[in-house]
């Protein structure tokens, strides 16, 4: 088979990077990816994801088998309704199912119709009431605006003038544009953080193996949201019965309500998941594969994703075995990241590390960042503890000048 990857960061090579271990597939292309991939015989092809006639063109040139999305960006554009319009075998969810992630509003709709449990939650569209809605409910508080903001659309306020700051800057000050006009002001959740990601097929649901993302910049989980900034999986700290109700109440109701509202979904499902104390409730749900959680939880995936994928696009059952192995996963950023940051530093290299690039480009045939989350550096081992040390033994060899990474990548496991 002959595959071709929308997208360029860690998430796509680690997706591309697993696709070819199939015997069943002899060359995997990405669009654009990055020049880092090219290590792991990805070939890269220069056509933007914003370009679906172009990307269409090639897929029909080069006689690709399937075509398998990355990102958010081109699925909410609609390339699978395009691809599949040309008549052109694509895995994602088309621009309507889409909408899970793309807006706020249908996702909680969604989860309200189909008693998923969230976060409670209203949303605004005028300035006056979200201020007024917020002093009466008071802190702590989660501000989101609706549609995408780059993964910078939330605000968690721990206190009330943080929240209506924040409203001020999405509502008055139009810091994130149009995505700002509609606000959704939600309860906060108190728990452990998770992500449950499945493969699914309408009303079928294949879940994967939970990880757990950083989304602080700096170690205790402070400073500002990014990203992700390091992931590790198994979670031992999320019982199996949570899982097993996150999959029961969370992701087969969600399948089943994107069906009842004439929006099937077949692709990635992902739900960020807060284990409160009345069970898994909703943060937030991805149409797509996450980043950096696929880097994590592909590896641990013993059967074959090229197989996995086709069976799901010829609507055959999938087969999904998963190792015991625990995986640790540390990004390494610019320092500065997520506000301003410096381009162009050179690459590191690492000792017995899996690394996953992602802001990086071709300076004459050399790696370069141009990014602020650079590469995600992984290990594999029989426990997490020992995944960890190999990680940061490796890390601290390196030479990370200009860089700064996590060094509590998973010590949540480790209470
Ligand atoms: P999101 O972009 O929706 O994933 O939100 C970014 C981060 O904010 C999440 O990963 C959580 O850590 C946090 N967050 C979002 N919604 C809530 C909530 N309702 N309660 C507590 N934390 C939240
Ligand atoms: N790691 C969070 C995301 O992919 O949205």
């Amino acid at each position: 088979m002959k595959l071709l990857i929308i997208g360029s960061g860690g998430r796509e090579h680690a997706i591309a990077k697993k696709l070819l271990v199939s015997p069943k597939v002899s060359t995997v292309f990405c669009a654009k990816g990055n020049i880092g991939m090219k290590k792991d015989g990805i070939q890269l092809v220069d056509i933007s994801e914003e370009n679906h006639e172009a990307l269409i063109f090639f897929a029909q040139q080069n006689k690709i088998d399937w075509t398998f999305v990355g990102p958010e960006i081109p699925l909410l554009n609609g390339i699978v309704d395009d691809f599949q319009a040309a008549g052109l075998k694509i895995f994602g969810p088309n621009k309507a199912a889409a909408s899970i992630e793309g807006s706020k509003e249908f996702a909680k709709k969604l989860m309200e119709d189909n008693e998923i449990p969230t976060a409670d939650y209203e949303v605004f569209t005028d300035y006056q009431a979200a201020c007024a809605y917020v002093k009466e409910k008071g802190a702590p508080i989660v501000i989101k605006a609706d549609g995408l903001a780059a993964g910078k659309g939330v605000t968690v306020a721990l206190t009330l003038a943080e929240a209506l700051q924040a409203l001020t800057e999405m509502m008055a000050d139009h810091r994130f544009g149009k995505s700002g006009d509609k606000v959704v002001v939600e309860e906060f959740l108190s728990g452990e953080e998770f992500s449950l990601l499945a493969f699914v097929r309408n009303e079928k649901v294949y879940p994967m193996v939970v990880a757990q993302d950083h989304k602080r910049a700096y170690d205790g989980d402070r400073g500002p949201n990014t990203g992700g900034m390091g992931a590790y999986s198994p979670v031992p700290q999320i019982s199996t019965e949570i899982v097993e109700s996150a999959v029961e109440k969370i992701l087969k109701p969600a399948a089943a309500g994107m069906i009842k509202n004439q929006t099937p979904f077949t692709g990635i499902l992902y739900a960020g998941l807060i284990a409160t104390a009345n069970g898994p409730k909703v943060i937030e749900f991805n149409a797509r594969f996450g980043d950096p959680e696929t880097q994590i939880v592909l590896p641990r995936l013993t059967s074959d994703l090229a197989e996995i994928i086709s069976d799901l696009l010829n609507d055959q059952e999938p087969e999904l075995t998963w190792s015991d192995q625990a995986v640790v996963g540390v990004v390494l950023a610019a320092e500065g990241y997520p506000g301003d940051y410096q381009k162009g530093l050179a690459v590191p290299e690492f000792e017995d590390l899996t690394v996953y690039y992602a802001g990086i480009v071709d300076d004459q045939g050399m790696m370069r960042s141009s990014g602020g989350r650079v590469l995600l550096a992984a290990a594999e081992a029989s426990t997490i503890a020992k995944a960890q040390k190999k990680v940061y033994q490796a890390l601290i060899k390196a030479d990370t000048t200009g860089y700064f990474y996590r060094k509590d990548i998973g010590a949540k496991a480790q209470k």
